[in-house]
């Protein structure tokens, strides 16, 4: 299989994880006979410094172009607490959500055993927690008419959704939830808006076209409660796109550490793979980032091609890792691994030079060099 990957490295922490995962997509294809071809565009504050616009058209057309694109991260503090900004990083992901018609963003959020000291969460309540959050990713709030009034004392967005829009990422939902444990729900607020009353319509129009599926709805308020209270109940939660944004923010941390959760989106062309944490631009060139939500993207994205053994090998890389206590700083601040050598270690497993048992005392720091 041959593939063009559009690489876009972001800001802050994107270039050093991305790196990790293109290494390790790398690993696990090429024994195979498959080839992926890269090609680096811009976009991001990284963009603005380089072009003045955040999201320049050579990397539209390019992502256009190309068979999925592997993004890292967005965002830089300078533009954060300047809400006179007239152009900022962020405005460029959402052209170019936009642009390429991206209009469900997939979000799993898994547990791991061995970050469960992490979790915020006891860990009775962690057992079995398992769920996938679709997010709507090109409409509502974020895409309303946006104003401010000439005084500047008055400000509007608007949030609109068409059944269309509704319909389209509905389905994908329901045919996710046939696959998994068969339960689906929609997250909204349709005791206040009018919007999501469409959304909760739509859904039970759709809903006896698949009967296996058992569909329930919650508002959003609950649902941020029942996330935290019990998380287990969720299979397939399927929201608009602020609530997904929030919600998806608040589900990661049940895993122990925001760096681990990968997201796609998947519009009706190529589609955009990325880590869901930001840019962390504390952590820029340090090589102390988890490369893991990049690393596990690179797993969906294998996945979307349907080299699904190849990503079920990332995945099972990825666990060996925090099994062996070989993790970046975030997850243990003292005894802690480069963001580079969680890549190289990742890379070697898949491709098949660890011998399986091998233990971390035969791992020297920085190296993945058996001795
Ligand atoms: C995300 C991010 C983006 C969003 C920002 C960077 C525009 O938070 O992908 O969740 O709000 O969608
Ligand atoms: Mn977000």
């Amino acid at each position: 299989m041959q593939k063009n990957i559009v690489v876009i490295e972001g800001d802050g922490i994107g270039p050093e994880v991305t790196r990790q995962a293109i290494k390790v997509i790398n690993a696990v294809i090429e024994p195979n006979g498959h080839h992926f071809t890269y090609k680096y565009c811009l976009m991001g504050a990284d963009a603005i410094d380089k072009t003045g616009n955040p999201l320049p058209d050579q990397t539209i057309e390019a992502a256009l172009n190309s068979d999925a694109i592997l993004f890292g991260a967005i965002g830089h503090p300078k533009y954060d607490n300047d809400p006179s900004a007239k152009v900022r990083p962020e405005q460029g992901l959402l052209k170019l959500r936009k642009s390429l018609q991206l209009f469900a963003n997939i979000r799993p959020v898994a547990t791991y055993p061995a970050l469960q000291h992490l979790s915020p969460l006891k860990a009775k309540n962690l057992e079995g927690v398992d769920f996938i959050i679709f997010r709507e990713l090109t409409g509502g709030i974020y895409f309303g008419k946006k104003e401010l009034s000439e005084d500047g004392q008055r400000a509007s967005d608007d949030c609109v959704y068409t059944t269309e829009e509704i319909e389209r990422i509905a389905h994908l939902a329901f045919k996710q939830a046939q696959l998994r444990r068969k339960r689906l729900t929609l997250v909204d607020k349709a005791n206040v808006l009018e919007t999501s009353r469409l959304w909760r319509k739509t859904v039970q129009q759709i809903a006896p076209q698949y009967a296996d599926v058992k569909v329930d709805f919650l508002f959003v308020d609950n649902a941020a409660m029942q996330i935290i209270l019990n998380p287990r109940q969720f299979d397939v939660m399927l929201t608009e796109n602020m609530f997904g944004d929030i919600l998806s923010d608040e589900a990661s941390v049940i895993s122990g550490s925001l760096g681990l959760l990968p997201s796609a989106s998947i519009g009706k062309g190529a589609a955009l793979f990325e880590p869901i944490h930001g840019s962390y631009p504390q952590a820029a060139g340090k090589d102390i980032a988890n490369p893991l939500g990049s690393i596990l993207s690179a797993a969906m994205l294998l996945d979307h091609f349907g080299l699904n053994k190849e990503a079920g090998k990332i995945r099972e890389a990825a666990n060996w890792t925090l099994q062996n206590g070989f993790v970046t700083k975030d997850i243990d601040p003292i005894n802690f691994y480069f963001t580079s050598t969680i890549g190289e270690l990742i890379a070697d497993y898949v491709g098949g030079k660890i011998p399986g048992g091998v233990k971390k005392e035969n791992i020297e720091l920085r190296k993945s060099t058996i001795i």
